[in-house]
């Protein structure tokens, strides 16, 4: 789920509150907006996994490349037990890292966390047929709002892939940096993967594909507020739009009410007018410079000690520790 009907894994009834929380306050926020983890329902998240096939979605075939080229680097420079992923999803990408690990190791812990209770239990089902050995603690939570990095065996690496860490606004991301730090004890790193700004028009492409998957994963989000909270909404009345943000330096995804209309969300008595062109923004995909992920990190105390981008530099996958860790690299 990111959706409340099918949490099999957690308590609903926090969900329900958190999303009731964030649609009144973003659709009463000007400009209007909704926070990125309620894009990722069941349907969502099966979305989300056809974007990352498309031909113009470069980011999750650029990370693969580099996980395939770097994976053992990783584990040996790590020598991690444990592997702690936020934002797991398929859990896909995440096997070159285990079959790494396991080379090294041979009891592994794996503990994804995702907001997505249905995608999170199809990865599990998927990994446990083909990992006999490995350890499974998965959570499904929101891992902006409830990070408690379980006390497992270390090292533990903490693995942020798919350009999600960009999702977060800059002020989220100080926040979640500051507090992934003080959670981690000597020895454990961070994995980082970051989309890289580059030409405008590939940029656009990867967020506005010709085949449509992506308007659908964005207006998809108006069906969930639909069902979960009575709303009225009619997607046909909004359009899904990408644009590049040149001095943020982020994509920013919208949809743009079509024409002048008023929406009601029955669970929460709320009534909300869009203007004709109006926009409401789903979700931001921040694009990095080294050098500003090297200062956003040094904020928190923290610095890359490897650096690794695709052939096409494209992507780059940082490996990340305190400034105070001074366990010596294997
Ligand atoms: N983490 C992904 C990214 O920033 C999320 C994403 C990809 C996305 N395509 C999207 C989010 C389209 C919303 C709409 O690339």
């Amino acid at each position: 789920m990111s959706t409340p009907a099918d949490a099999a894994l957690t308590a609903p009834t926090q969900f329900r509150t958190e999303l009731r929380a964030d649609v009144t306050r973003g659709l009463s926020a000007s400009p209007k907006q909704l926070p990125p983890r309620w894009l990722y329902d069941a349907l969502g998240s099966d979305l989300f996994l056809k974007i990352t096939e498309l031909p113009e979605y470069y980011p999750t075939r650029s990370e693969r490349a580099i996980l395939t080229q770097r994976a053992a680097a990783i584990a040996d420079i790590t020598g991690a037990r444990t592997l702690i992923e936020l934002g797991s999803g398929s859990s896909d990408k995440t096997r070159l890292l285990l079959n790494a690990l396991e080379e090294r190791h041979n009891q592994i812990t794996y503990a994804p966390v995702d907001i997505s209770a249905s995608a999170m239990k199809q990865a599990v089902a998927a990994l446990s047929a083909d990992y006999p050995d490995l350890t499974m603690t998965p959570l499904v939570a929101d891992f902006t709002t409830s990070l408690t990095l379980p006390p497992l065996p270390g090292p533990r690496l903490l693995a942020f892939l798919g350009g999600t860490f960009g999702n977060l606004l800059p002020d989220e991301r100080a926040v979640f940096l500051r507090s992934t730090r003080s959670r981690l004890a000597p020895g454990d790193r961070i994995l980082l993967g970051v989309d890289l700004v580059k030409d405008p028009d590939r940029l656009r492409a990867a967020y506005d594909d010709a085949a449509g998957v992506t308007a659908a994963f964005n207006l998809n989000v108006l069906t969930m507020l639909n069902r979960e909270l009575r709303a009225d909404f009619d997607p046909d009345a909004f359009e899904h739009v990408a644009v590049w943000d040149p001095h943020h330096e982020w994509i920013e995804m919208r949809l743009r009410s079509r024409r002048e209309q008023t929406v009601t969300l029955d669970d929460l008595g709320l009534h909300v007018s869009f203007a004709s062109g109006e926009y409401l923004r789903t979700e931001i995909s921040s694009k990095f410079r080294p050098r500003r992920l090297a200062s956003e990190l040094s904020a928190a105390g923290l610095h890359v000690t490897n650096w690794w981008t695709d052939p096409d530099g494209l992507y780059g996958l940082a490996l990340v520790a305190r400034d105070d860790d001074l366990t010596p690299p294997r």
